[in-house]
């Protein structure tokens, strides 16, 4: 049984508690109104990726929604390193959330005074490895993406309905993912993915005001600078990945996975590859080695020596977190 380290109005102090006890109630903003952010952040080798770049994603993320951290960026990066620790987790997923916290029936925010912030240290169900072998299907989406002026795409908030309305587009497709346009007929993002295509040796993606900035989607764009090759952000029609010579997606959960097919209503793309293309094989072998390089990891381990050990008396299995 896994342990999850929670801070809300129930568990004031924080601490860890069993992944099956309650952490907030039934009057949590985050459940009611779907007001909160989160981040998901991944673990190879015994290490945590990028882990700055995600928790000041977070912090930036809590700040476009007027959530108040309860804990300092030195402080979330050691609590998730020991749930890390306390789930033996060598490679994995991490989930911390912020939620605005428990509150009344009305979506006043002034009544949620303690923010809900809790991390999950888990597996991660990966796409197949035939995708990453021979590429996955997509389709298009027909929801449409909110326009940016009606939800910034850059907030990572607890509101990804829209995005699982698209991920029911391609379920009931067949498929695991789907591109999502926005009303202006752009292409944007997959429902939890960033999207490349590569034409003629050069690489593009949508515009970062119109996409969640990935850190995945980062990383990318710094490996291709290193591979000398030309990278052009804009906003593109879906028919520019229809004639694409190699498409691929990123994420965290997703690592980069190259596309084989796209649908929408009319036509059909079908990528004829043995393998994966020469630009996004490239690019898949160098995140492969970035995510076993110790510059981009921090180290699990290193929790044992920052933690503040609880006094040797306590039962181990619930834990006040110690001067929280
Ligand atoms: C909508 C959306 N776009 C893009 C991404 C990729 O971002 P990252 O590479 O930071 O995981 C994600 C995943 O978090 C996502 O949910």
């Amino acid at each position: 049984m896994g342990v999850v380290f929670v801070k809300s109005a129930i568990v004031p102090k924080g601490k860890f508690v069993s992944e099956n006890e309650p952490i907030t109630t039934a009057y949590d903003h985050g459940t009611l109104y779907g007001d909160g952010v989160f981040e998901g952040i991944r673990i190879y080798n015994g290490g945590v990726f990028r882990l700055n770049d995600h928790i000041d994603r977070l912090c930036r993320s809590a700040a476009g929604i007027k959530i108040k951290m309860p804990f300092s960026n030195e402080d979330v990066e050691k609590y998730i390193l020991e749930t890390c620790r306390r789930n033996e987790k060598k490679d994995g997923y991490i989930r911390v959330v912020v939620t605005r916290g428990d509150g009344d029936l009305g979506l006043d925010p002034e009544k949620c005074k303690t923010p809900t912030f809790f991390i999950i240290a888990d597996g991660i169900t990966l796409y197949p490895q035939e995708f990453y072998d021979h590429g996955m299907p997509v389709i298009v989406a027909k929801t449409r993406r909110p326009s940016t002026e009606v939800l910034d795409p850059n907030i990572k908030m607890t509101q990804y309905i829209n995005n699982v309305l698209c991920k029911i587009e391609a379920n009931n497709a067949g498929v695991m993912d789907a591109i999502m346009l926005t009303p202006h007929d752009h292409v944007t993002e997959c429902t939890g993915a960033n999207i490349f295509f590569v034409k003629n040796g050069e690489l593009y993606t949508p515009a970062p005001n119109i996409v969640l900035q990935g850190i995945t989607r980062k990383t990318v764009m710094e490996i291709v600078d290193s591979l000398e090759i030309p990278v052009n952000q804009g906003y593109y029609s879906i028919d520019k990945f229809y004639d694409a010579d190699e498409v691929f997606v990123t994420g965290t959960g997703a690592k980069i996975c190259p596309v084989r097919t796209i649908n929408d209503i009319e036509r059909e793309k079908y990528f004829d590859f043995e393998k994966p293309g020469p630009v996004t094989r490239k690019i898949m072998e160098k995140f492969d080695t970035i995510t076993k390089d110790p510059e981009y990891l921090t180290p699990i381990a290193d929790a044992k020596e920052s933690w503040e050990e609880p006094n040797k008396k306590t039962p181990i299995s619930r834990i006040d977190l110690l001067g929280i």
